[in-house]
């Protein structure tokens, strides 16, 4: 399971304002990346467009043979179906409970009983925290329980991708860190193609096998985690290290070029973080011993990286800690 996202020359304006441009890059299959940039650049409009809910001005999302802005009706349905999406907002139906929200996608796109119906339901209000939320309704729970009901109708069919419009925001450290496991243990076990949208650079840090950056109108850039965080590009050191100084400010709608390259100082990257793992402590899918990208491209990881809190560095000790 799980496949690839091809986008090609991606534009997207309302009216005549243009928020982004020239958007390139495929979203690796059966792998975790995250998308971040400042408030306003455009990230949910993205993920509209990966699914056909907005229609690009030009370019192309292939899906399987697919071009998504190009599908109908039906072919555009049943591609839908492959995709478990989390709104920004949650996107939930007001009038209905949650557990009927999160049952929604098994009861309009399968033929299942109504007790296997209730049993997945179940399975997944588990999985994110909310057992005994059922019979609530939407406008009676948190936000945090909103997005985690979100996230739940997103898994419920098993999807082949998950597209999640920042999972972790209204959630506190610990709920976030156990979402991030979730994420980690959903693609080890079923090979799920991931792509989430998050604010929380800590997150951005240690859960994705690749990431990209939305900023002036375009992907600044995207790839593997360690060519991201060792990155020298302004922008991109500044947002994945969430350093004050640097080319984004408050207002990303400023024009920043001048102030950014005379007061840039290029700081030394920080250093790189080790990986969550599976809980069951194997090995992520596709994962190769940290260092791996950096050693292949002649460079060196910044010192300190890749030791955890418990001080075992994953770089030197990786057989035994993934024995
Ligand atoms: N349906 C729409 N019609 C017109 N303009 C829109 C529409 N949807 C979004 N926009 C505009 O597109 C821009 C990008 O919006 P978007 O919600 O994608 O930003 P974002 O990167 O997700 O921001 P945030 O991090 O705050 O969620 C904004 O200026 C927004 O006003
Ligand atoms: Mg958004």
């Amino acid at each position: 399971m799980g496949v690839e996202i091809r986008v090609e020359g991606l534009r997207k304006s309302f009216g005549r304002q243009v928020i982004w441009e020239d958007v390139s890059f495929t979203v690796p299959a059966g792998q975790i990346s995250a998308l971040l940039g400042p408030s306003g650049t455009g990230k949910s409009v993205f993920l509209k467009n990966l699914i056909g809910l907005l229609r690009p001005d030009r370019g192309h999302v292939w899906v399987d043979g697919q071009d998504v802005p190009e599908l109908r009706e039906r072919r555009l349905y049943e591609m839908r179906r492959r995709f478990g999406v989390l709104f920004q907002d949650g996107a939930l139906f007001g009038s209905m409970s949650v557990f009927d929200n999160v049952a929604f996608p098994l009861r309009e796109h399968t033929r299942l009983s109504e007790s296997k119906v209730r049993a997945k339901t179940l399975e997944k209000m588990e999985m994110v925290g909310l057992s005994g939320a059922e019979d609530k309704f939407p406008g009676e729970i948190s936000g945090g329980m909103r997005k985690r009901a979100g996230l739940a109708r997103a898994l419920v069919l098993d999807p082949e991708i998950i597209l999640a419009d920042e999972p972790d925001s209204g959630l506190d450290p610990v709920r976030t860190s156990y979402l991030s496991q979730l994420f980690v243990d959903i693609n080890h076990e079923t090979g799920a193609t991931i792509l989430i949208v998050t604010h929380d650079i800590g997150t951005a840090r240690v859960l994705p096998d690749n990431m990209g950056l939305l900023f002036r109108r375009g992907l600044v850039a995207f790839g593997p985690r360690e060519m991201i965080l060792t990155s020298r590009d302004p922008a991109v050191n500044q947002f994945f290290n969430a350093r004050r100084e640097g080319p984004i400010g408050m207002a990303e709608e400023k024009d920043l070029a001048d102030q950014s390259l005379e007061t840039y100082h290029d700081p030394a990257p920080a250093p790189i973080p080790p990986q969550i793992m599976p809980s069951d402590g194997r090995p992520r899918r596709n994962q190769t011993p940290p260092g791996t990208w950096l050693r292949a491209h002649g460079l060196q990881p910044p010192p300190g990286s890749f030791i955890d809190a418990e001080g075992r560095n994953w770089q030197q000790d990786w057989p035994r800690l993934t024995a």
